[in-house]
Formats: structure tokens, sequence, C-alpha cells
């Protein structure tokens, strides 16, 4: 068994500069390769970064049997081709966020992985991180009670000729997929699947969200309040409200370094504990390490975030578009409406 897994970055864009570093971070991971459309930007990259193997033909590189997994960093709407391109390859596959454009893609994909015998993961970074593993242990240790309230958000102005992954719907434009995987991937792994999802907010012609702010709302009772926008700041962050106490998430929700644990019953004065953690490189070593060592292990997805998951956030994410889309045609005005507004007489 090789004690390092041989990896290729797709895409020499933002995500790839930032994760880079992270990736020769860690000692089970031996950066050998990196694709783009472009040969000089390929071979480029490659002298920056010492990479051995640069190519600017994706299915060569993943044929070449110089690489076994590839990260994917490259727009969401991409996304589905070049990770199942990989899979059918038997090359093991991690993709940034969001996996897919739709849950049905990403269930196409989880079926290419098991046939293939190839990894499959999102890099959903936020679920990796130290204080993120931590909000679980303390879930489960039942140091907040029961979990009934979640509040999250994440939003940050990008204009109008900004990068076009974010407005341009091909892409996958839109504050959902851009940021809502994050805030409902919180809320789906602690109360998991809302019996009711209500959504107001700003849906395009294009099928583009600019800005949402939506319910989950459970059988049980449990709520989840979630905003996210392309068209104003929310500050990246959440927190957890339990029968007994609460957890608040430090900023940025993405990839935390703090928690804030407050617990007791009044009238007692309540007990409040600050915890902080360290970061690996920028964030995403925790992360790459995990599916480095999954891959190792022959397995084909990662209990922390299994492609079960990835669906289960697509699935929400396209109730709360729907909403946003309904209410838009039936406002014709280019969804100013919420879900639950009725035009006027
Ligand atoms: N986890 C995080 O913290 C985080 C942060 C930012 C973004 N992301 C995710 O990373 C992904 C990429 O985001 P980004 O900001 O890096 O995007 P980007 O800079 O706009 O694009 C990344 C790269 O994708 C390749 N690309 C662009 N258009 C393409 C096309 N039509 N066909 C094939 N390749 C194309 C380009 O590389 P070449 O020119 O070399 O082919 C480009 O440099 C997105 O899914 C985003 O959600 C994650």
């Amino acid at each position: 068994m090789r004690a390092r897994v041989r990896w290729g970055i797709v895409g020499t864009g933002g995500i790839a500069r930032r994760t880079v570093g992270d990736l020769q971070l860690c000692d089970t991971v031996e950066l050998v390769g990196i694709c783009s459309r472009d040969k000089d930007r390929a071979d480029q990259f490659a002298s920056e970064h010492s990479i051995p193997f640069a190519s600017a033909d994706f299915d060569a590189f993943c044929a070449s049997g110089q690489v076994d997994a590839v990260y994917v960093g490259i727009p969401h709407g991409l996304h589905f081709d070049y990770a199942a391109r990989a899979l059918r390859a038997g090359v093991h596959v991690v993709c940034e966020k969001p996996l897919t454009m739709t849950s049905a893609e990403a269930e196409e994909l989880h079926r290419l992985s098991r046939e293939n015998g190839a990894f499959l993961m999102e890099a959903m970074w936020m679920k990796f991180t130290p204080a993120f593993r931590a909000v679980t242990e303390i879930l489960g240790s039942g140091t907040i009670g029961e979990p009934r309230l979640i509040q999250a958000g994440a939003g940050f102005p990008v204009p109008p000729d900004g990068p076009a992954r974010y407005w341009v719907a091909e892409l996958g434009g839109g504050a959902l997929y851009d940021l809502g995987v994050y805030t409902i991937a919180l809320a789906h792994a602690v109360l998991g699947t809302p019996d009711q999802v209500i959504a107001v907010g700003k849906m395009r012609d294009d099928g583009v969200d600019e800005q949402v702010a939506y319910t989950l709302r459970y059988d049980s009772g449990a709520v989840a309040q979630l905003t996210n926008s392309l068209t104003a700041f929310i500050p990246p962050g959440g927190w957890i409200g339990g029968t007994r106490g609460s957890i608040t998430v430090g900023e940025p929700l993405f990839a935390p370094r703090s928690l804030r644990v407050v617990t007791g019953q009044p009238p007692a004065p309540p007990t409040v504990e600050e915890l902080d953690f360290d970061q690996e490189g920028a964030g995403y070593v925790p992360m790459f390490r995990a599916a480095s060592e999954a891959i190792l292990r022959g397995d084909v997805e990662h209990p922390i975030h299994p492609v079960s998951a990835t669906v289960a956030v697509l699935q929400i994410l396209e109730r709360v578009r729907a909403e946003l889309v309904e209410a838009r045609d039936r406002a014709g005005t280019g969804g100013q409406l919420g879900a639950l507004s009725r035009p006027g007489p």
C-alpha cells in the first residue's frame, strides 16, 4: 500500500492558489499534477509550486497513471462533467462545493464512484475543522441539551462585473450555490432534513438568486433560520440554541477557529466557555488529510461528509430555490415578493 496519495489539482484559479500550500502540508499527500485548460497556465502554476506534471488535457491527465486523485477547483456548473470523467477513469475525486448543481447529479456521481471503486467527496472543509468537530462532540455529549434553534448566515457583495462564476447561471451563479451550501450543511449536520422550507428573497429570471432568507422547520419544533447574499454583507457565523445552552460558532463559519459555549439554567448565572482552535495552513489541511487517509484505506467516501449528506443538502437547497422561483413567477416582478406573500388586489 502506498503511504501517500498522488494528487492533481484541476484549475489554476482562486481556490487552487488558496489550497495548493495546504495540499503540500499533508504528509499523506504527494502533489504531482496540475491541469488547466491552457498549457502555459498549467506550466506556470507547476513551476511556481514545484509540481512535476502539467497538462492541458483533462482526460489524458486522468488516464496518465500518474495521478491517483484529483481536487476539482473550477466553477460549480462544470463540476459534474469533470468529476464524472475522473470517476469513470477510476481516479478519486474531491470536488469543490457545491459538488453539483442538482441532487440528481450528485446521486449519479455517487453511483459512478461505487461502480468504479473511486473515492468521492465534496470539499466541505468546514466539517473537518477542529472547531466543527468539537461542535459535533459537544452536541453528542448533551452539554447544550437538545438543539432547537439554529441561526446562521454568510454573504458579501459581489459587483455585477465581478468573477463570472458568481453571476453566470451556467457556471453555478447565485448566493445559495456559493454560500448556502455552508449554512444548509450546518443545519443539516445538526437537525437533518426539514419538514418545511419557507424562503423569501430575490431570484432573477435567469435562475441566479441574489439574496435569500429562509427557514427550515422540523416537525419536532426545531427551526433553522439562514441567510445568504451576494449583494450585502452578512457576518459569516452562526449559533445553535439548545434546551440547556448554546454554541456560538466563531467567524468565519466555513473555517471557525473559536466556539463560545454557554450553559446553565436561569436564574443561576450562565457558565461561559471560550474554546480556541489552531488552524493548519489556510484551513484545508484536515479535509485533505482525511480524504487521503480514506483513499489509502480503500474507502469510497468519508463518514464525516458522505455523499448522502451532499445529496441531502442539495435537496434542501433545491427546495429553497423552488420557493424563490415560485414567488418570482407568482409575483411576476423579478422575485421581489416572498414565498408566502400574495400579490395585492
Ligand atoms: N472552499 C473554499 O474556501 C472556496 C473558496 C472559493 C471558491 N471555492 C469553490 O471553488 C470553485 C472555483 O472557484 P474559484 O474562485 O477558484 O473560481 P475561478 O477562479 O473563477 O475559476 C477557477 C478555475 O477554473 C477554471 N475554469 C474556469 N472556467 C472554466 C471552464 N469554462 N472550463 C474549465 N475550467 C474552467 C480556470 O482554470 P484554468 O484557466 O487553469 O483552466 C479557473 O482559473 C467553485 O466551485 C467555488 O465554490 C471554494
